[in-house]
């Protein structure tokens, strides 16, 4: 079942449950069929660039001077944070395709708040080259890590008032982002209740113990208007330290497995052979899931760019 690429605001405000979201905008028509020459030199400048960064320390080289596409960082995670990059602009993308103006972006343990930083001038890119507004939400505690709850916390790596956070410090720093400091369990519930905010695109999971995480996953069981269709998550804690010896029982795969049993058309998946997908291997690429709502009004509208290249299978 395909619906129509441009989606009404009618669709979108039903799915908010009553409340709007936000303009959806025109869908740009699909370009006239590509040139062969133009998509032979591109094909050629690919290559070439396939070619390059597989020489040993291109890539690092490529990082320290980051020019180019941004389209291609993203693809050859050209970035110190490659998870945030490639997490911010497939959902800015995606906000683009079906139409949204804009979308918020969250990271969830914010501690001295380097992640952050890194998440406002990610998407202070992003932004700018997609045209989508990306509203960015730091969730924290503010005194550090509470005390673990049972053994699914990980509680023979971290602890209570591990990771405490210098507010003022980080606040003079911040451009944009807003902090939400208090237990997630208490400010997620708020902050769907309360929020203006577009809806959730990205989300970046850094808060260490079992219990945090499966509070902070709520804020995915919202009103479909509340986040995208699909929405990319990136959990730091699925490796290292390897003393954790992390399992889908405890920590941050443990919450990932128990809201999808909790849940029938709301699902956080890995993106299959995700790795096999891209021109390079990186821990990062096992970290980065996406959650479905399969019931989303939006689940369905076709994404494939309407060209000759991505629609025809000629002989
Ligand atoms: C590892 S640190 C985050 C590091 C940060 N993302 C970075 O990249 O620099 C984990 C943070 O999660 C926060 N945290 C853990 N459980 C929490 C909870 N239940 N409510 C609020 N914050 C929590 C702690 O306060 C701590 O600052």
């Amino acid at each position: 079942m395909h619906k129509e690429t441009v989606v009404s605001q009618e669709a979108y405000t039903t799915a908010a449950g009553g409340s709007s979201v936000g303009t959806a905008v025109q869908v740009e028509k699909p370009p006239a069929r590509r040139r062969s020459k133009e998509l032979f030199a591109e094909t050629l400048g690919r290559r070439l660039v396939r070619r390059v960064s597989a020489v040993p320390g291109a890539r690092s080289l490529w990082r320290a001077f980051p020019a180019g596409p941004l389209a291609l960082r993203v693809e050859y995670g050209i970035s110190a944070r490659p998870h945030y990059l490639y997490g911010l602009y497939n959902a800015a993308s995606l906000a683009k395709q079906l139409g949204l103006p804009a979308i918020s972006a969250i990271e969830f343990g914010v501690a001295g708040g380097r992640g952050l930083l890194a998440m406002e001038a990610i998407a202070g890119e992003v932004s700018r080259n997609l045209g989508v507004q990306i509203k960015i939400y730091g969730f924290d505690g503010g005194t550090g890590m509470p005390p673990p709850v049972d053994y699914r916390d990980v509680a023979h790596v971290w602890d209570q008032g591990f990771y405490k956070m210098d507010q003022e410090a980080l606040k003079a720093r911040l451009q944009n982002a807003s902090l939400v400091i208090g237990e997630v369990h208490k400010t997620v519930p708020g902050f769907l209740a309360n929020s203006d905010a577009p809806p959730i695109g990205f989300v970046a999971f850094d808060l260490d113990y079992y219990s945090s995480t499966r509070a902070a996953l709520q804020v995915l069981e919202g009103p479909a208007g509340s986040h995208l269709p699909r929405t990319y998550c990136y959990f730091d804690d699925l490796l290292w330290p390897e003393i954790a010896c992390h399992n889908e029982y405890i920590g941050e795969l443990a919450a990932i497995r128990d809201f999808n049993l909790e849940h029938e058309a709301l699902k956080v998946c890995p993106i299959n052979m995700f790795s096999y997908m891209h021109n390079y291997r990186a821990p990062w690429h096992e970290q980065m899931y996406v959650f479905h709502d399969f019931h989303h009004p939006l689940y369905c509208v076709n994404i494939t760019p309407k060209t000759s290249y991505h629609t025809d299978l000629p002989l």
